[in-house]
């Protein structure tokens, strides 16, 4: 045992015999498995999912559909989760890896650049998981948060960027881009009224965000 993360991963419900193919299939056949939803995020998401029970979710960025497949297990019967993904060398895996997982009747397989596909989506969206690439998430949060059900659930995931975000004020010039972005995320998510949120240190940082209503 190495960290308090993975004494945390330890003491948190394991996944079933199918996730863990699926995460083992990551492995084997993606070049960047690290890209992935872990198991024991992929359990937050789940059990987060479960608690909202969304009848309409969209995941922004999906990689191997690990991420996608926890929210599809947590949904509503019936209901429509859409997947967007940028990568069309994705589709494929992705739509294998929900087979697997008999949720690919919920899942809606978009490939393309989410600002173009974000607005084609219904209103009233329960829950969003936004985790793609980090310089438009705020132009995501703008798209999505009006097309969101007053009480949905928007999760953010990479809101502390490495550590990157607590860099002291004077070496910020020297940020990259990205953490620059997100900094500036984290503040403008804390101060909008429309939501209550909560950054978690899980991981690289998930950001909750409750819209309010
Ligand atoms: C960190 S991975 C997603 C992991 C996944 N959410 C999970 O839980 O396993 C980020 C994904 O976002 C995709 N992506 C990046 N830019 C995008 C864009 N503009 N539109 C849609 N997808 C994008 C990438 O191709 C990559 O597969």
């Amino acid at each position: 045992m190495n960290t308090l993360e993975d004494y945390c991963a330890q003491h948190t419900s394991a996944p079933d015999k199918v996730l863990n193919d699926i995460y083992r299939s990551i492995a084997l056949h993606t070049a960047n498995p690290h890209m992935s939803s872990t198991p024991y995020q992929g359990t937050l998401l789940h059990m987060l999912t479960r608690l909202a029970s969304p009848t309409l979710a969209v995941e922004v960025g999906s990689f191997a559909g690990y991420g996608a497949i926890c929210i599809a297990r947590g949904m509503r019967p019936g209901g429509t989760l859409h997947v967007i993904e940028a990568n069309e060398e994705y589709e494929a895996i992705i739509r294998s890896h929900a087979q697997m997982a008999e949720v690919s009747d919920l899942i809606q397989l978009h490939i393309g650049q989410a600002l173009d596909i974000l607005p084609t989506l219904p209103n009233n969206i329960d829950l969003a998981f936004i985790d793609a690439d980090k310089t438009n998430y705020e132009h995501y949060y703008n798209i999505i948060l009006p097309k969101m059900r007053p009480g949905g659930l928007i999760i953010f995931d990479n809101m502390l960027w490495y550590g990157r975000v607590v860099e002291e004020p004077e070496t910020q010039l020297r940020c990259d881009r990205s953490t620059r972005i997100i900094q500036h995320l984290n503040d403008t998510l804390t101060s909008d009224p429309r939501i209550q949120n909560i950054l978690l240190p899980l991981r690289d940082g998930l950001m909750l965000c409750r819209v309010k209503g």
